[in-house]
């Protein structure tokens, strides 16, 4: 067993991280915009106003894709290039560089898996309300009719939100992403609600305009939870632990909370209870409308804590040992989070799963040969993905593995300073280089996963 004949092997990027071209052919400004205008927000004042230069430099982007092999690559459409106003008149330059993309993309035999939102929320929408104004429902969903328009002729994956636990907690709650807030803890709740209504309004009219049948899914993320040992006890510590419920000081880092809605249509009973007093009004209608059904699950995983069951028969997070491996942002570094995290959510949810986005931050540089070697990076992806081929080889259905990322690009509040991809970016000549990983990753996909 292992991966399916057909497993998609692919790479992700977003719009804001990669695209550049801000402001130009009438793209409306993006909360991102604003915020990297804002001193001491970002990494050295850093911003995406030309990031990798993808806007202009796509054709040389897909053939890179070309020569890796990948089958899939999934990007995010800027909601503010084709909508500069978030609604209404529509950008047909906008318009125009995503069809141009699309068909290189086809041209060179890689399927396009389309994100509707990363993060790239329009300042317009923003100061209307922005998430906390329940007609971004609808606004969400005619920006997915749009795209469904536009796009469905050739495109038929589809993505509705990239990880609503970041864009709300990072976004309103902490304050650490754009637009940089920290709201009141019922309003975070009442926007992650009007956020899941959206996603399903999304679904709703992506399915309703699409002009051929599409594959629908949703790309949350979360830290996973992994169990010390092979007990039964462990194993059931860590499932429990992964669908429990957090303090409301850090809600929103939560899986159950942003998952049951959208696959059982209720919000978990525990949740309810501990978060009752912040919660907004919410009607039987909503939760049939965040539940529309979708075709397949997406989650972002980068990795997880382990946990054993306790003493007292409650999940206990087990402290990580001195000198555990971590990536250059420090995030640590557990593949066991590729085998159980799908393990525990396929279960749970039972759905065609996907891996949206995994990946490591490393110091790459350019060597005095000329290349990038970042050994770190390879090893990270030959234990997480080797985890991966566990949980396939175990009756996951995993269809497909989006490597975050493709290329080097602006890592949010810490701008340029992590480099996540497989492919180096030279920021002041927009040079891309391979590094030995993409080398790496373009001879896995060649034998669909196996080592020989
Ligand atoms: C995820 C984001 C993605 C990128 C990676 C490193 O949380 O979806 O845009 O920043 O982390």
């Amino acid at each position: 067993m292992g991966f399916r004949k057909d497993f998609v092997w692919g790479a992700a990027t977003s719009a804001y991280q990669i695209e550049g071209g801000a402001g130009e052919d009438g793209k409306g400004m993006d909360i991102w915009d604003v915020f990297c205008k804002e001193p001491g927000r970002v990494y050295e004042g850093h911003s995406g106003d030309v990031a990798c230069d993808h806007y202009h430099r796509y054709k040389e982007d897909v053939q890179i894709m070309k020569e890796m092999g990948l089958k899939a690559y999934r990007f995010s459409i800027n909601w503010s290039r084709v909508l500069p106003d978030g609604t209404g008149k529509v950008n047909e330059k906008g318009i125009n560089f995503y069809d141009r993309l699309v068909d290189e993309l086809l041209g060179a035999g890689i399927e396009p898996y389309i994100t509707l939102y990363h993060c790239e929320l329009p300042y317009e929408i923003y100061k209307r309300g922005g998430w906390m104004n329940r007609e971004i429902v609808e606004w969400f969903g005619e920006y997915a009719a749009l795209v469904a328009e536009r796009f469905s002729d050739r495109v038929t994956h589809f993505f509705t939100l990239n990880e609503p636990q970041c864009f709300i907690g990072l976004g309103f709650l902490n304050g650490a992403h754009a637009p940089g807030l920290k709201a009141p803890l019922r309003d975070t709740f009442t926007m992650a609600h009007h956020a899941l209504m959206a996603h399903g309004r999304a679904v709703q009219q992506l399915r309703a305009h699409a002009k051929q049948p599409v594959e629908i899914g949703y790309a949350p993320t979360c830290g996973m939870a992994y169990p010390e040992t092979d007990k039964k006890e462990d194993i059931e510590a860590a499932r429990k632990s992964l669908f429990a419920i957090p303090d409301v000081s850090n809600w929103s880092w939560n899986v159950a909370w942003w998952s049951d809605p959208v696959i059982f249509g209720a919000y978990p009973e525990e949740g309810m209870e501990l978060y009752g007093p912040w919660l907004p009004e919410i009607k039987d209608s909503d939760m049939e409308l965040i539940s529309q059904p979708i075709d397949i699950y997406g989650q972002n995983i980068y990795n997880g804590r382990c946990v054993r069951m306790g003493e007292n028969g409650e999940p206990e997070n087990v402290s990580r040992y001195e000198g555990f491996p971590k990536a250059a942002n420090s995030w640590p570094v557990t593949p066991e989070a590729l085998y159980w995290g799908p393990k525990f959510l396929y279960e749970r949810y039972k759905k065609p799963f996907y891996i949206t986005e995994n990946g490591i931050s490393c110091h790459d540089s350019v060597s005095l040969d000329g290349k990038v070697h970042d050994p770190s990076r390879i090893d990270f992806l030959e234990r997480y993905l080797s985890a991966l081929k566990s949980a396939a080889s175990d009756g996951v259905d995993i269809r497909g593995y989006f490597q975050w990322s493709l290329m080097d690009n602006f890592e949010w509040n810490s701008g340029y300073s992590e480099r996540f991809g497989l492919i180096y970016v030279d920021y002041q000549t927009q040079e891309r280089i391979w590094k030995d990983s993409a080398y790496w990753y373009r001879d896995l996909i060649m034998k669909n996963g196996e080592k020989e």
